[in-house]
């Protein structure tokens, strides 16, 4: 066992499929470098974590933490080791749809085998993070575990192993925080109701989100932009059929589409959270995040398609 242990994660964005990735249909995510956690642990008297939102003993961090404190008991039981000390930074927004809880677990899990000083499997980390996950958000489809913890974008189903594909397209993608929490929860458990309530709009509505979401897969790779942006705006039509929308996304949606941009949705569980926009140069971009800030966005973040070229 060393005397800290250290893990780390990025944030995520969904690109395309949040809601229908959950029915077995495929999504596009990516991890979000501009936003990361880092997580250290060491050996402590008694268990204590130590981060942005509350430091003292992990019996009494609030019922929001109750994924980190689930975990960090498990690995402990796992593993039968004394007492943990926990220390979180995080620049990932909590509750914005960027996959702060999947991003935490992950960095948690990295710096626990850290400290024990023994190899992690991915699939072992995944493992450990979809519990923790389901503590979160109670039925996760497993896409925030796996895009946090990779440094690829991947084309997720629900069950299957993910593919890994370059996004290289040329085109800017615009992040925008609404700056109300976003509701992962509520959404997915809504959008189950309406399963059982209507099951022939809304698995039509999966369907076609997952036709999009294939669609999308071929614009990236055979680099259109304008189609992907189409794409998008047909996706939040239906998300926005699903009612995972709300006026503050719609809002600034709209701001994104009128000044400029290719398309734009939101991205994550819906209902506050994180919009995208997608734009075909980096001036239209700014000029996009600008015009969000003016509507309100609490935070925008510019991130170059393109990027990820592998050998
Ligand atoms: O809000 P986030 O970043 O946790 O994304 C949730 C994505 C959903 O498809 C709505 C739920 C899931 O588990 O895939």
């Amino acid at each position: 066992m060393k005397s800290s242990g250290e893990g780390n994660a990025n944030g995520k964005i969904i690109l395309m499929g949040e809601h229908s990735v959950v029915y077995g249909k495929p999504a596009i995510a990516f991890p979000f470098q501009p936003t990361h956690v880092t997580a250290e642990i060491t050996d402590h008297a008694y268990e204590k974590l130590r981060s942005g939102y509350f430091v003292g003993p992990l019996a009494k961090a609030p019922k929001s933490l109750e994924n980190i404190k689930t975990l960090i008991h498990q690995l402990r039981h796992d593993f039968s080791t004394p007492p943990v000390q926990i220390t979180i930074s995080s620049t990932i927004p909590a509750e914005r749809g960027m996959g702060s809880s999947a991003a935490v677990a992950v960095a948690i899990t990295r710096a626990f085998f850290d400290w024990l000083n023994r190899p992690l499997s991915s699939k072992l980390l995944l493992n450990y993070v979809n519990y923790a996950e389901k503590i979160s958000h109670g039925n996760p489809s497993g896409i925030d575990a796996a895009a946090t913890a990779g440094d690829e974008p991947i084309l997720f189903q629900k069950g299957a192993t993910f593919e890994t594909f370059p996004i290289n397209i040329s085109a800017f993608l615009i992040v925008a925080d609404t700056g109300v929490k976003g509701k992962t929860r509520q959404t997915v458990k809504a959008v189950a109701k309406r399963f059982e309530q209507d099951a022939q709009t809304t698995g039509r509505l999966m369907n076609e989100l997952g036709d999009l979401t294939l669609k999308a897969k071929n614009a990236i790779l055979n680099n259109q932009a304008p189609y992907l942006g189409e794409l998008m705006n047909a996706a939040q039509k239906n998300l926005a059929a699903l009612q995972v929308s709300d006026q503050t996304l719609d809002n600034l949606i709209t701001v994104a589409n009128q000044n400029g941009a290719l398309g734009a949705k939101l991205t994550g569980g819906g209902k506050g959270g994180c919009m995208i926009a997608l734009a075909s140069d980096y001036k239209t971009a700014k000029k996009i995040t600008t015009a969000l800030t003016n509507q309100g966005a609490k935070a925008t973040w510019i991130q170059e398609l393109g990027v990820y070229q592998y050998a």
